[in-house]
C-alpha cells in the first residue's frame, strides 16, 4: 500500500519530535488546521495536530481519508488509567473503542452509535499488535531518565507495562474522584479513557479504512494525581510517543 500513514496527535509536543525528523517536508491547510507530508523511516506520513475532542479528532480524520488519502491512520497521545494495573507511565494499545458520553437512549442503547448497531469498533488487529510490539520495544529502550516523573502518592515504581484493550473516549477531562469512579463503574472492562479514539475509529469505520490508537497514562483520572500534566507530556509522553511511532514505521 503506497498511501501515507497518518499520524495524529492531540496536543503539540506529541507530534513535535516526529514534525522535526520528517524528510522533505511539505505543509498544506484545511480547516485550521497543518498536515505535514513527508517521509519518516522511508515511509510516506502524514502528520497532524488534531486539537482535543471528539469533533475536533473526526473532522481530522475525515480529512485524513477524505483529502490525503491515507491509508491507515494511528493516534498517539496520553490517557487517564481506569483499568486495575494501569498505571502512570504504561502504555495502553486500544483494541476497541467506545464513546463514554454518547446515549441516545431510549431511541438506542446507551453507547449505541445510532444506525451503525454497535457501540464499539475494533481497531485493526496488525496495525495493534504492530504498534503494541513497537511499545514494548520503546518502553524497554527508553533511558532511566525518562522514568522518574512525578508519580502520584502509592503509585507503583515498576517498569512501565504495555496494556491492551477497551479504551473509551468522551468530551470530558476525567477528573476528581466521583467522574473516574462513575467511569468504572459503568464500563469495567476500561483501561484508559481520554478525548479523541472513538471519534477517529468511527470515521476510519465508515471510510473502511484501518487505524490504530496508542496512548501513555499521564494520570489516573481521579484527580489524585500529583502529576504535572504538562511536564509529563513534554518529557515522557513526548519522548514515548516518537519512539513508538518511529518502531512502527520501521517494523
Ligand atoms: N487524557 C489524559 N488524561 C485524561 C483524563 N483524565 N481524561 C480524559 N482525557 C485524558
Amino acid at each position: 500500500d503506497a498511501r501515507p500513514t497518518a499520524i495524529v496527535a492531540a496536543i503539540d509536543e506529541e507530534l513535535r519530535g516526529l514534525a522535526a525528523g520528517l524528510d522533505a517536508p511539505q505543509r498544506q491547510r484545511r480547516a485550521g488546521r497543518d498536515f505535514l507530508l513527508g517521509t519518516l523511516e522511508g515511509r510516506p506520513v502524514v502528520l497532524v495536530l488534531s486539537h482535543i475532542g471528539k469533533v475536533a479528532a473526526a473532522t481530522t480524520t475525515a480529512l485524513l481519508l477524505g483529502e490525503f488519502g491515507c491509508g491507515r491512520v494511528v493516534f498517539t497521545g496520553v490517557a487517564g488509567g481506569l483499568g486495575d494495573g494501569v498505571h502512570v507511565g504504561d502504555v495502553v494499545v486500544a483494541q476497541q473503542l467506545l464513546q463514554h458520553d454518547l446515549d441516545a437512549s431510549p431511541l438506542f442503547p446507551r453507547w449505541e452509535v445510532p444506525h451503525s448497531g454497535r457501540d464499539r469498533f475494533d481497531t485493526d488487529a496488525s496495525l495493534t499488535e504492530a504498534l503494541a510490539a513497537a511499545a514494548t520495544r520503546a518502553l524497554a529502550a527508553l533511558p532511566p531518565p525518562a522514568a522518574p516523573w512525578p508519580l502520584p502518592a502509592g503509585a507503583a515504581r515498576r517498569p512501565p507495562r504495555v496494556h491492551r484493550g477497551l479504551v473509551v473516549s468522551g468530551d470530558r477531562f476525567v477528573h476528581g474522584p466521583d467522574q473516574g469512579r462513575a467511569l468504572r463503574a459503568a464500563l469495567p472492562a476500561a483501561l484508559a479513557v481520554e478525548m479523541e479514539g472513538a471519534a477517529l475509529a468511527q470515521v476510519c469505520h465508515d471510510f473502511g479504512v484501518p487505524f490504530a490508537v496508542v496512548r501513555t497514562v499521564s494520570d489516573r483520572a481521579d484527580g489524585s494525581a500529583a502529576v504535572d500534566f504538562a511536564r509529563f507530556i513534554r518529557e515522557t509522553a513526548s519522548v514515548c510517543s516518537e519512539a513508538i511511532i518511529r518502531g512502527l514505521l520501521r517494523a
